[in-house]
């Protein structure tokens, strides 16, 4: 009971600007129900009148049947209008919010998670929220309304009538809680199977080259059916347990209205119930049974669907990046780690104890083998982890600021691997400064030795790229990524192997640009490369011998090439 309250309230929190077009359909729906009750009356005194040859009447009630099916045919063209709209609104509203909340997590705690789970997340189990509220509810209310209207005009019509139907309509409710339970494992285990399915699609479809040069396409096709018929079993398993709940609600129904028809039939054979009080049973105590079997269906639908609200949840969940409010706009800053200790695996030290000053302005060159820890020192700096113990500050001799969420706006980072967004070139260098001039943006280029190509382009800065820099050399990705944060004028720039792909003379050629940049970031250059290093004031390395030791950030003040 607690749990359904906290997903509730979930809903709650999450619909605040949504409630009154989540209201309107409720009230559309509670007429629309009523209507079709009052039909059955309609149509009974029809009959009636028909019998009686009471031509006035009869008249009367054929205008008041066709006006009550003008009613329900509007009602219904407008609530599946509404529905349209609100499962677009809404569905789009939680996923912006997600993704904004999504953003504002630890990138460490994040990226435990696949993409493809998070993606699925974000879509399928946004979805199965989004049709609870726009369809799932209001069928509900449309349910209840109904059957609260078919008992009392059943009431005024056949009192015992009325109370059968009653008594028997429940039974259903009972199957649907062994139902309900049942149902909720199948979804989860259904929308975890989608995930799987989702995550290793999307890789196998980034990965197409390494699947065709190894030749693994059988291999792939193989695994992913394997996934897909995981889930299928899982699909079929809450297929069948639906058609036998189903066939067991449908009994309840099928008594209630064999009795209605008997009721009636042996009535008129008696002469005591007119053909007009038949129909009107009939259709009456379909509608008291109806809207019991179907809040049967309903409510375990609702129930098992708060498996998404639990998913996103989780993501929700997840702890927030700190964010500083004031952040002073720097010009120049150093870095400082005091006493830093981080491990992604307990013991397993990257850093340990680890005590450094990088002044303002200077160029450092972090070297070491690889897998000792460069990336992770780097996403130290950004905040996107956090150490263990220990701090580390950005700032200058008057003030110095620990390193958050907030302090990345000081710092422009060019990552390892191709990390251009799919768009022309031109929007990829605005990402760094969206309101960068043209020449701005050309100045950069210059920068980072990549216009003598672009400007041989036919659309120059307005050349699409694919995704992941598809249709770009290496290196020229890399010289734009360049581009990219130098157009973002930071006081520290961070350099992840993002020469790697250069030649050694173009390489020292764009090292030098940054260098000789107005602004003077401050500057680490991560690389494996010796040529680099000569344009370094300073170079750190970090230590080969396996065991962490105290100090690992062991660091040489050298101009000289090293290893
Ligand atoms: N998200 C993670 N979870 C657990 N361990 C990780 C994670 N990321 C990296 N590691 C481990 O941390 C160590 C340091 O990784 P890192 O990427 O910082 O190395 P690197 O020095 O940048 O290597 P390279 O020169 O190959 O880029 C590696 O042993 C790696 O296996
Ligand atoms: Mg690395």
């Amino acid at each position: 009971m607690k749990e359904i309250l906290i997903k509730v309230s979930w809903l709650k929190e999450h619909t605040k600007g949504f409630v009154l077009v989540l209201t309107l359909p409720l009230i559309l729906e509670v007429i629309l129900s009523v209507s079709s009750v009052a039909m059955a009356i309609i149509s009974k005194n029809l009959i009636d009148a028909a019998e009686n040859k009471d031509k006035a009447l009869l008249i009367t009630y054929v205008g008041l049947f066709i006006g009550s099916i003008i009613i329900q045919l509007v009602l219904d063209g407008i609530l599946l209008y509404i529905r349209t709209h609100n499962t677009e609104l809404i569905s789009n509203k939680l996923r912006e919010n997600l993704l904004m909340r999504v953003n504002e997590k630890q990138w460490g705690k994040l990226s435990r998670y696949h993409s493809g789970d998070i993606s699925t997340r974000m879509t399928s189990d946004i979805g199965n929220i989004t049709s609870i509220l726009v369809n799932t509810i209001p069928d509900i209310v449309s349910l209840a309304a109904s059957l609260i209207a078919s008992f009392f005009a059943l009431l005024l019509l056949k009192p015992s009538l009325a109370m059968i139907a009653f008594i028997l309509g429940p039974i259903s409710l009972i199957l649907s809680r062994l139902y309900a339970r049942k149902l909720k494992k199948f979804n989860a285990n259904i929308q975890n199977s989608e995930s799987s399915c989702r995550s290793f699609l999307q890789e196998a479809i980034q990965n197409i080259t390494i699947i065709k040069t190894f030749c693994l396409e059988q291999f792939i096709n193989g695994e992913f059916k394997k996934l897909q018929d995981k889930k299928y079993r899982f699909v079929m398993g809450r297929g069948r347990m639906t058609i036998v709940s189903n066939s067991a609600l449908s009994i309840s129904y099928w008594v209630g209205y064999a009795i209605a028809f008997a009721w009636g039939a042996v009535g008129i054979f008696n002469g005591s119930e007119t053909f007009g009080a038949l129909t009107a049973f009939i259709q009456l105590i379909n509608k008291v049974q109806g809207p019991f079997t179907g809040l049967a269906y309903s409510l375990p639908q609702l129930i098992s669907s708060s498996t998404s609200i639990e998913r996103i949840m989780e993501l929700e969940n997840l702890e927030k990046e700190i964010k500083l409010d004031e952040i002073a706009d720097f010009t120049s800053v150093g870095i400082r780690f005091e006493n830093v200790s981080f491990f992604y695996e307990e013991n397993k030290y990257i850093v340990n104890d680890a005590s450094l000053q990088i002044e303002e302005g200077e160029t450092v060159a972090l070297i070491g083998p690889s897998g000792k820890g460069k990336t992770t020192l780097i996403r130290l700096i950004m905040g996107l982890l956090k150490p263990n113990s220990g701090t580390i500050y950005v700032g200058d001799k008057e003030k110095e600021f620990q390193i958050c969420a907030s302090t990345r706006k000081l710092i422009s980072y060019v990552p390892q691997g191709n990390t251009l967004f799919s768009g022309t070139i031109i929007e990829n260098i605005r990402m760094g400064c969206e309101e960068a001039s043209k020449d701005e943006v050309i100045e950069a280029l210059r920068s980072a030795c990549a216009w003598d190509f672009i400007k041989d382009l036919k659309n120059g800065i307005y050349t699409t790229i694919g995704e992941r820099g598809i249709g770009l050399s290496e290196g020229q990705a890399q010289r734009i990524a360049i581009a990219r944060a130098i157009i973002h004028k930071t006081p520290i720039l961070l350099l992840d192997e993002a020469t790697s792909a250069l030649d050694a003379q173009t390489e020292i050629q764009v090292l030098n640009n940054i260098q000789n940049l107005d602004y003077k970031p401050t500057c680490i250059i991560i690389t494996h490369r010796n040529t680099a290093l000569k344009i370094c004031d300073r170079v750190i390395t970090l230590e080969t011998e396996g065991i962490v030791e105290i100090g690992n950030l062991n660091y040489q003040a050298s101009n000289e090439e090293t290893g």
